[in-house]
């Protein structure tokens, strides 16, 4: 008898070794997949049609993507009435060509306005209708091909309190139900989002959020979720455990979570231990989305350090992401796939 138990052990460690050695070799992807939630980053259009190695990173890794740039206001609608769909159009067909979900970035927001838009001194309703039209034209055109939608972004401020904007100041403070409902006519099953930076574990830009989407939610505008952006460095990033929390209570809202924007910029030249480091706050952060049914995704902003906007933004600063500029795996990565793996292998 105990022969039997002896070849069955043996067996099912050959299968898990096995199934863990498959899990593994592929891409992140197939992983998160099988944790049960997405994996995504921000693309970098222009690179798409340029930098076919990238291109063949992205679909390995990923199978979700967020435009980086490409249908944000000044890109998509240049001039007044003037609609440029081709960078966007282009990200969508490689999202559906790879089994991709798409998630659109970003409707209203404070930067990457034109100037006909900000020194148009346009009247309170004018600007209504002028979001409106964007909005509804947006969403519209790719209703049912973009699956959730970042419909206003950093409207909070530090203090917590709501941030003056562009749109605050010229529509006043229910811009952001209006373009909640506005995306919400244009694609009624598309998952709306709100996605902030700074407010991903505790504190008073957490609580500012916390207070301004458990407002919408009272007045029923259509939010779905809360994006926590996670840019970050290593002296400074929020407590993972406060992040699992902050997740728990906007559950409690009925909203989910995303973390839609990691990067952890280095000093350079990235040493080896700031590198582990690295990995080990990418890894704990994952951790705590996977530790909260209602986090749904996980992205980067950004798949190789080739195409980070942090050294444009923050001279002397780099080597944020997962892969480096050659497209090689950081350590980082691993530390990706081993919480992946551990939470695929509790889930049988
Ligand atoms: O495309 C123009 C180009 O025609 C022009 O010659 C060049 C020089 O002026 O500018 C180019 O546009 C730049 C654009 O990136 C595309 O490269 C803008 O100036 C530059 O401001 C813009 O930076 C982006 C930034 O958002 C502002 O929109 C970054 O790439 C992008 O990574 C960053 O992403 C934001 C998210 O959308 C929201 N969360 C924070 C995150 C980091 O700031």
């Amino acid at each position: 008898m105990s022969w039997r138990i002896t070849l069955m052990a043996i067996a099912s460690a050959v299968v898990c070794t096995t199934a863990t050695f498959a899990l593994a070799a592929g891409g992140v992807r197939s992983l998160a997949h099988t944790a049960g939630i997405h994996f995504g980053t921000a693309v970098n259009v222009e690179a798409l049609g340029t930098d076919a190695p990238y291109s063949r990173l992205l679909a390995r890794e990923f199978d979700l993507v967020t435009p980086e740039n490409a249908m944000k206001f000044s890109v998509i609608q240049p001039e007044r009435g003037r609609f440029d769909f081709s960078q966007a159009d282009a990200l969508v067909a490689f999202a559906e060509a790879h089994a991709m979900q798409v998630n659109g970035h970003v409707l209203v927001w404070d930067q990457q306005l034109p100037d006909w838009l900000t020194q148009g001194h346009f009247s309170s309703d004018e600007l209504k209708a002028i979001l409106r039209e964007h909005i509804q034209t947006v969403v519209a055109r790719y209703r049912g091909r973009v699956a959730s939608w970042d419909v206003a972004a950093e409207a909070v401020g530090e203090d917590g309190k709501p941030r003056e904007t562009f749109w605050s100041r010229g529509i006043g403070a229910d811009y952001l139900a209006l373009a909640f409902r506005w995306a919400h006519e244009a694609d009624p099953q598309a998952r709306l989002r709100y996605n902030d930076y700074g407010g991903e574990g505790a504190g008073a830009k957490s609580d500012g959020i916390y207070t301004l989407v458990a407002g919408l939610r009272t007045h029923r505008v259509p939010i779905d979720a809360v994006g926590l952006q996670m840019h970050v460095s290593l002296n400074d990033a929020p407590r993972p455990e406060d992040v699992r929390l902050n997740m728990k209570r906007l559950a409690a809202l009925g909203l989910q979570t995303d973390i839609t924007e990691m990067d952890v910029m280095l000093p350079l030249p990235a040493s080896r231990a700031a590198l582990k480091k690295q990995a080990v706050l990418y890894g704990a952060m994952l951790q705590a989305c996977l530790a909260v049914p209602q986090c749904r995704s996980f992205s980067t902003w950004g798949a190789t350090d080739r195409y980070s906007w942090i050294p444009e933004f923050f001279p002397g600063q780099g080597a944020a992401l997962l892969f480096d500029a050659s497209g090689h795996a950081k350590p980082a990565y691993w530390s990706i796939k081993l919480a992946l793996l551990t939470k695929a292998s509790h889930k049988r």
